[in-house]
């Protein structure tokens, strides 16, 4: 079933009671696009679909303690600490998302909230926080949500925690179901929208069952450029309409893929769209460079080693200079002695 904008307008009446004071903790995973989202347009809305492999160790643990206002109050009240400090830097984000939403879930004025929230991966890790971020305050609105409309069906609010997630960051959108998801309205892709992510309709192929992440730690800390200016840059993008239809096509591709199991295909899409997505920065106008020596030189190497060993490992990249290597859970003691020998970098290891 596709749902509008008007369906996550809340409409039915209150039937549910919720406490004066009570907590509410949920957590969601990070995610890593296959098929990159690169561009998008109004209120986060994508450019083209994407495709991601959701991550299981690497997540977002947030608790939101709730006390309920004495007086209606117009702005949403919160404090957001992070492993344990007040991080006012977060708040204009959260604050934004909350505008964003209230027309959805006006429930959330008549609450105080705090936040305590962590991340699983090591902090300033250079691992993007926002997806499983924005994903985990989505899940906790939509919990606080069942609880106040008991009646609301399962489905739909699957759905709007998307949705939500999404008005947070646009990837965050993704960042909720297990293995894989899909965001973004393709015609040949049924239920898909650019409102809200879906899972595909069929079980991945065995060979992607547990499939390993290790993310490399190329660089640490805060990213150089946002993402948010980059998907800016595409609107006035060269090749802006040519990468339309290769995402679109690559896309439909990626799912083939994920369905038939052939990973001399998955390994050539895969790497097609990192490098794509990092030669769109660097010819936007003006372009951008993030990719570092250290980040090439893995490239070159994880290249080198599935020549010479057969091996089915490939590499994606996000916006930043970590690579992200791909493999079969079959493969994975060599390839770890492979990246071991290969870079001096921190590298987390993870599985989908
Ligand atoms: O969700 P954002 O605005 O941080 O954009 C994420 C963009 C990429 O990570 C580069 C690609 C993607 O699809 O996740």
């Amino acid at each position: 079933m596709n749902f509008t904008e008007k369906d996550f307008i809340q409409r039915n009446n209150q039937i549910g009671e919720a406490a004066d004071n009570f907590t509410i903790e949920q957590e969601a995973p990070s995610n890593i696009a296959l098929v990159k989202y690169w561009g998008k347009h109004a209120l986060q809305l994508p450019m083209n679909p994407s495709v991601s492999f959701t991550l299981h160790e690497s997540k977002t643990i947030t608790s939101a303690q709730l006390k309920r206002n004495e007086k209606p109050s117009e702005k949403v009240k919160f404090t957001f600490y992070l492993e344990g400090e007040h991080r006012k830097d977060f708040e204009p984000k959260i604050a934004n998302f909350f505008n964003r939403i209230i027309e959805y879930a006006p429930f959330i004025q008549e609450y105080e909230w705090i936040f305590n929230s962590k991340n699983t991966f090591p902090h300033s890790s250079g691992i993007a926080s926002s997806a499983s971020g924005f994903a985990a305050l989505a899940k906790i609105v939509i919990k606080l949500e069942q609880q106040l409309f008991p009646d609301v069906d399962t489905n739909y609010l699957q759905a709007k925690a998307s949705f939500l997630a999404r008005l947070g960051s646009g990837s965050a959108a993704r960042s909720l179901a297990h293995p894989a998801m899909i965001w973004g309205k393709h015609p040949k892709i049924k239920g898909s929208s650019d409102l809200y992510a879906i899972q595909p309709d069929f079980d991945l192929h065995p060979i992607f069952h547990n499939f390993q992440d290790s993310i490399i730690l190329v660089e640490k800390g805060q990213k150089k450029i946002s993402s948010s200016v980059g998907h800016d840059l595409m609107n006035t993008h060269p090749y802006k309409n040519i990468r339309k239809i290769q995402a679109f096509d690559n896309s439909l591709q990626m799912l083939n893929i994920l369905q038939n199991g052939n990973l001399k295909d998955f390994i050539k899409l895969v790497e097609e769209e990192a490098l794509g997505l990092h030669a769109l920065m660097m010819t936007s106008q003006p372009n951008y460079l993030l990719m570092q020596a250290e980040t090439l030189k893995i490239i070159h190497a994880i290249r080198a080693y599935r020549k010479t060993n057969k091996a089915n490992i490939c590499f994606t990249l996000d916006a930043g200079a970590n690579v992200h290597v791909l493999y079969p859970e079959n493969e994975a003691e060599s390839t770890l002695a492979f990246l071991h020998k290969t870079t001096n970098c921190d590298i987390i290891h993870d599985h989908i």
